[in-house]
């Protein structure tokens, strides 16, 4: 009883309310708990993925009719794919793209209403090239774009190949798992006699309009006239329909009844990658990063969840989805991307290639021996099939693909990428004020003071709780003085209650969704009972922006920003803790079509706000838990309730490195891990990781105990501090891959395999990652370890940034790692800046000065770049920034402009650090207008060289010459 009263403090309600919920999930409330996986659905509880899951392979009734394919004036190929078991007939289009990319959809010729196509995802329609027919016979199409991309489309069964400069590297529908559940009528309405085109009218129809279609036994026959009506009656004897299964028209889950108005509606499809073993993506999922073969388990499952403490090594469906996936071989990689905001399912197999396919068009001859191949199967409960396949052909380019099609990342302002402290909660004004002091107290560098829910009137968001926080812009302005920020959570959920704002204007202006019969969808979160916005509908976003303008959202400031959670959206009621599916949104369309759509929506109505409210002029922050294709264009996301416990912080890795090979590059996962206590060893490994992970917070939950770095022991305060102080040293080359980023969609934080595709050797690895080309990281995620191994690849050496210390690939070195240890290091052939002085946050290092870091390769070369803006506005787009290349090479330092123009800067070259030198100067040169000589010191057996105060502004070309 004590704890379900704790409980329901917790959600806000009393015990009668919360008796509604049940108490299961006042159990999934509960610290300490694992997942109650009950909670949450198998493949197997799906309808319509069990319809899918088991489809036997080879028998697949979908044929291309190839005499209704041609080449349209836009230079797309379009035709008719024909369900020989119900004689329904689905269009397919298939573009080819600039930029060696493909698309390709498949819908229903004439359905009995339209069916859904995800909206603002893409950030353009891309341009089509044009196709040519190179062959075409009874059995098969073949065509080719200008960028030397092959389709080797057959017809019996429908299967479609793509040959990459005579390599084959994808398959459609190859094993004949391909399923189109076309929209009917129900049944027993039909046999009722009620009025609605019924499912045989549609395939006589379908038919009738057939060009050619001829079943196989046929194929050397004419087509006369009348043969179409022949070939119904024999659809029509054979199958006109697959079998009615109850759950089609109506699912229930525990104590949930899914009503399903329009019936059956999933589509499915195999996709096989030949001479590929390994693929990745498909976030999010608490699992490996090289994906698994699903076998007999559950498949990968893309649906936003708010699934408390997660388990590891799971192929659950977690906050966030990327239908999106990359194959990756020695040779190329290659991406798939599945665009649909259903609920969708993946299974895994690795297979050897059907090698006739390879030869099939060209003389493939590839020796004796078995070439692997992944097969993977993706299923969604609604939508259409759209399909982009991204021909790379390096893991860069793919990305670069696909971010040209759902947008770059956007550039974070510069304290965003610093250090945030969070908690749930910090209490009140003191609170927040003394957690401010403290860090000035310690010299630990902080950016951001989050305050979570509790800071409310009762859980309605963009309100204060006047007797905690009197004077919200008091506070505000008290942190900005020191250059802190601070953020403040806003859900989407809205408590039905008439006195608050949001909920009388959402209310009197019908922007909440509807259930089917037209009432407002009433949901249980936080603050209880609540409505949730329809985000999916412009002006509604438009609505919630407006209300984070400054007049509207009380005591906010300049320096406040906002946190997005319980997006997916989190439902305490609803069926797997999420909104029902049959909820009705803008133009009728149910929450099953656009489910992985509501996070990503959100998130960009609070991006928008925090732009308007200044005018346009600055960057928003705003960090989302529920994401989708396209989220990184709006702000960061974090991993949500992982717990404090080796294992989390250790999956933190693949877990962000697979979010990041998925287009969004701004992410983190909580500091310390949210559930449970950490000891002071795991927390300090914590913050060591963090402190070189792409957005670094720390977080608790509100019955954990207190543990801001200094209540630890002074030894491992200190070693946080000093984490925390490196990143803070590193900002400028963070903010420079961030920058890198918005231009080339490549995540700061990459799998090993990004940076070394040849190398085998890392294919599959996860513990340990780059930093752009630059820093290899390998945090320790194990207790009491105070040694690692790490592989080194190429040939170049790579420095320890602390000892300077070489080591030499490729190889795996044995190497430190005491507890103030964290095993970073410099490859050779880079430059890295730093900043090195310790200011309390990054907004007061403005102006500091610039140390460089050059690590030379065995030629005794190295380049890197350095990007500067004033750190907020969107003046960027103006070309106000600096952007700066550094080379070394021949014993010369030279920095030039790479772009940019109309920024200036205060900060100078205050130090350069030379590793790797094989013979030491006489002399140090700066020419810029002027030559002066520079004083240097040795070090570290004289393999490191300091040049001391060049004094330069960074900004300027120059060179220092070694002589
Ligand atoms: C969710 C979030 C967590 C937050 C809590 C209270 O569990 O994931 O970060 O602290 O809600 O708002």
């Amino acid at each position: 009883m004590a704890m379900l009263r704790a409980t329901c403090n917790k959600l806000n309600m009393g015990l009668a309310q919360l008796s509604l919920i049940g108490l299961s999930l006042v159990l999934l409330f509960e610290v300490g708990h694992a997942v109650d996986k009950s909670n949450f659905k198998t493949v197997d509880q799906c309808g319509f993925a069990r319809r899918h899951k088991d489809i036997p392979e080879g028998q697949s009734p979908y044929a291309a009719v190839l005499d209704s394919f041609h080449i349209e004036a836009d230079g797309v190929m379009r035709g008719n794919i024909l369900n020989t078991k119900n004689g329904v007939l689905l269009s397919l289009e298939v573009f080819g793209l600039e930029d060696r990319m493909v698309r390709f959809k498949v819908n229903e010729l004439s359905p009995i209403r339209p069916r859904y196509e995800v909206p603002d995802v893409l950030v353009l329609e891309p341009t089509p090239v044009r196709w040519t027919i190179n062959k075409q016979d009874s059995t098969s199409i073949e065509a080719t774009t200008s960028s030397g991309i092959t389709v080797l489309l057959s017809s019996q069964p429908f299967r479609m190949d793509f040959y990459d400069n005579k390599q084959l590297v994808f398959s459609i529908n190859p094993r004949g798992l391909m399923k189109f559940e076309h929209l009917r009528e129900r049944r027993n309405s039909l046999d009722q006699g009620e009025e609605g085109p019924g499912l045989l009218d549609l395939a006589k129809d379908a038919i009738l309009d057939l060009v050619g279609y001829r079943s196989e036994e046929d194929q050397d026959q004419p087509v006369e006239d009348g043969e179409e009506v022949e070939n119904v009656e024999q659809a029509e004897e054979k199958e006109p329909e697959e079998p009615e299964e109850p759950d089609m028209w109506e699912e229930t889950f525990k104590s949930h009844t899914d009503k399903k108005p329009y019936g059956p509606s999933s589509i499915g499809l195999d996709f096989s990658f030949p001479g590929f073993e390994h693929v990745y993506g498909i976030p999010e999922h608490a699992d490996s990063l090289a994906l698994k073969a699903t076998g007999s388990s559950d498949p990968y499952r893309l649906y936003n969840l708010d699934v408390f403490e997660y388990e590891l090594d799971k192929r659950m469906a977690l906050y966030g989805s990327v239908p999106f996936m990359q194959a990756h071989n020695k040779e190329r990689t290659v991406g798939l991307f599945w665009l649909n905001a259903a609920e969708t399912f993946i299974d895994i197999t690795s297979n050897t290639a059907d090698k006739s396919f390879f030869g099939r068009m060209f003389d493939y001859v590839k020796g004796e021996s078995d070439v692997p191949q992944v097969d993977t199967h993706w299923y969604s409960e609604s939508g259409i099939i759209d399909t982009f396949l991204l021909f790379g052909p390096s893991p860069k380019d793919v990305l670069s693909q696909y971010t040209d099609l759902t947008g770059k990342p956007f550039l974070p302002p510069l304290f965003s990428i610093a250090y945030h402290q969070c908690r749930w909660n910090y209490n009140d004004e003191d609170d927040v004020l003394q957690v401010d002091a403290n860090f000035d107290e310690h010299d630990i560098p902080c950016d951001v003071i989050w305050l979570d829910i509790e800071h409310t009137n009762g859980k309605r968001y963009l309100t204060w709780d006047n007797h905690k926080f009197p004077d919200p812009g008091r506070m505000l302005d008290q942190l900005a003085a020191k250059g802190r920020k601070m953020v403040t959570i806003v859900d989407p959920h809205v408590h039905r209650d008439n006195n608050y704002h949001m909920y009388k204007e959402g209310k009197d202006n019908d922007y909440f969704v509807h259930k089917q019969d037209g009432s407002e969808y009433e949901g249980w979160c936080w603050p209880g009972s609540s409505s949730y916005p329809d985000f999916t509908r412009k002006d509604v976003r438009d609505w919630w922006a407006s209300r984070l303008s400054h007049d509207s959202y009380q005591g906010s400031r300049p320096n406040l920003f906002n946190w997005n959670d319980m997006n997916e959206p989190s439902v305490f009621n609803g069926p797997e803790v999420t909104m029902h599916k049959d909820v009705v949104h803008a133009n009728g369309w149910e929450h099953r079509d656009v489910h992985n759509l509501y996070g990503l929506y959100f998130h960009m109505a609070n991006a928008d706000g925090q732009i308007k409210r200044s005018g346009g002029t600055e960057r928003p922050f705003t960090l989302s838990r529920a994401f989708f294709s396209g989220t990184q264009r709006y702000g960061a996301i974090w991993t949500g309730d992982n717990a404090a416990e080796w294992g989390h912080l250790k999956a933190s890795n693949p877990m962000l490195l697979s979010i990041g090979l998925a287009g969004i590059p701004f992410i983190g996962a909580d500091v310390g891990g949210f559930f449970k206590n950490p000891d002071e060893e795991l927390l300090t490994r914590w913050y060591q990781a963090g402190a070189y992970q792409p957005f670094f917070r720390a977080h608790a939950h509100i019955d954990t105990k207190r543990r801001e770095p200094w209540l630890l022991q002074p030894e491992n305060k200190l070693i946080i501090r000093s984490a925390i102080r490196a990143r803070y040293a590193l900002l400028p080359f963070w903010y420079t891959l961030y920058y890198n980023s918005s231009q080339t969609g490549l995540p700061p934080m990459r799998p090993m395999w990004m940076e070394f595709p040849k190398d085998m050797d890392t294919f599959s690895m996860e513990d340990q990652f780059m930093l752009g080309n630059a820093l290899l990281v390998s945090p320790i995620t194990e207790k009491g370890s105070r040694a690692t191994s790490v592989y080194f690849p190429g040939t170049d050496p790579w420095f320890d940034v602390d000892t300077f210390f070489a080591y030499q690939g490729p190889a795996t070195h044995n190497v430190n790692a005491d507890l103030d240890k964290i095993p970073v290091f410099q490859h050779g052939g880079s430059i890295v800046p730093r900043k090195e002085r310790v200011r309390r946050c990054s907004s007061l290092a403005v102006d500091d000065p610039y140390t460089l870091t050059v690590a030379l390769n065995n030629a005794g070369t190295a380049t890197g770049d350095l990007y500067i803006d004033d750190g907020h506005s969107f003046d960027y787009k103006q070309q106000k920034y600096i952007y700066r290349q550094f080379t070394f090479s021949a014993n010369k330092l030279e920095s030039r402009a790479l772009s940019g123009t109309g920024f200036e800067t205060n900060s100078w070259l205050e130090r350069v650090v030379i590793i790797g030198l094989k013979s030491l100067p006489k002399k140090v040169e700066l020419i810029s207008q002027t030559i002066t000589q520079l004083s240097f010191t040795t070090s570290h057996n004289r393999q490191v060289l300091t040049i001391r105060k060049p004094g330069i502004n960074i900004g300027q070309d120059w060179t220092i010459r070694l002589s």
